[in-house]
């Protein structure tokens, strides 16, 4: 007997499958759009040093409004820990990664790694060593540490300095003591400059710098001019001057114009910092990621950096100098810190 289906049930079941059509097409067209963003993976070491929640929000920021996702991951200094969530990050499909390497070589694994699975790999800020990396993004660190070096010897040409590097797991630290020995060598050699001092810490941190400094001021007390890697060091070198009566009676240049750097620029304990072009350098990296992401090459790399194995594409940024004359017109015009920050 041939099933009787009445008017009603039949408009009723047409009006259901075109309902359902209707719903999947939207499923697929939302499934379709989420896979089409280019998910970019932003390995960061840490975000203990202020500059970092700088980079980390801007990076976002940029990403977003080019259509793609950021993933963020923080190592909190643990080179293993950053090779895990590499290979997490890989597993779960970023197409590409931005890395903030812990230690210079560890991170050569998160490349191998990456690769296998034809990740493409941007070493941020710091160079990842050995290594078949594909790109650089940075500032030209061995200028910075000319010009710190450049400052404080143009004010003082002749005397002791203390040279107080971050830790030789970072790439920047070797590349800053560079800088530094180019302006000072010449200066040494003719006898006018004495370093009395050169130690790496083993982080970038002023509890480092403050017992560096405090174990040479116990027994001597020459020291004309004191250049740190950046300004957590050089916070704690100040703490250890303090201490010693000798705060704002010594040449102190550091990095990253910290809010509480500028404030001692002010307050006269630091003589300069210096401001790295953080939004550059985020946008920088957001704009290669999903340039490469899809398929083409980064614009602007026109240098390559040696990381030891090849030749890598790199964007190296100029950096410029903080002094107490020039805040206005350098971190507080760029919006980089407000002037109710500094001045209150
Ligand atoms: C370096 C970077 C500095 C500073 C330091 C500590 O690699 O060049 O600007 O932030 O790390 O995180």
């Amino acid at each position: 007997m041939a099933l009787q289906i009445s008017g009603t049930a039949k408009s009723f079941i047409r009006r259901s499958a075109q309902v359902l059509s209707i719903l999947c097409f939207v499923a697929i067209a939302v499934l379709a759009s989420c896979d089409m963003k280019p998910r970019i993976g932003f390995l960061m070491d840490s975000l203990e040093i202020e500059r970092w929640n700088k980079d980390k929000a801007l990076f976002e920021e940029k990403v977003k409004e080019l259509g793609g996702v950021a993933v963020i991951a923080v190592a909190d200094s643990d080179p293993d820990k950053q090779l895990e969530q590499a290979r997490q990050m890989i597993d779960e499909g970023v197409d590409v990664l931005v890395v903030v390497p812990v230690d210079l070589e560890k991170a050569g694994e998160i490349v191998k790694l990456a690769h296998q699975s034809f990740v493409p790999v941007i070493s941020y800020d710091r160079l990842i060593k050995n290594c078949n990396l594909d790109y650089y993004v940075s500032t030209d660190n061995i200028n910075i540490g000319e010009l710190q070096a450049n400052y404080l010897t143009k004010i003082s040409p002749q005397g002791n300095y203390v040279l107080i590097s971050g830790p030789t797991s970072d790439y920047n630290a070797y590349l800053l003591h560079l800088g530094w020995m180019n302006v000072l060598q010449p200066l040494i050699d003719k006898g006018d400059i004495n370093v009395v001092l050169d130690e790496f810490s083993e982080f970038w941190l002023p509890d480092e710098a403050y017992r560096i400094l405090s174990q040479y001021l116990k027994d001597k007390n020459e020291v004309d001019a004191i250049i740190c890697g950046n300004d957590a060091l050089a916070s704690g070198a100040i703490a250890a001057l303090k201490e010693h009566k000798k705060d704002g009676r010594v040449l102190l240049a550091g990095q990253d114009a910290d809010i509480q750097a500028v404030r001692n620029i002010v307050a006269g304990y630091q003589t300069i910092t210096i401001y790295k072009p953080i939004e550059s350098l985020a946008f920088a990296a957001a704009n290669a990621a999903i340039k490469i992401s899809d398929g083409e090459a980064p614009s602007n790399m026109h240098i390559t950096v040696n990381n030891g194995k090849r030749l890598v594409p790199a964007i190296l940024l100029q950096a410029s100098i903080v002094n107490s004359q020039n805040i206005k017109m350098t971190v507080i015009q760029e919006g980089y810190i407000g002037e109710q920050d500094i001045f209150n």
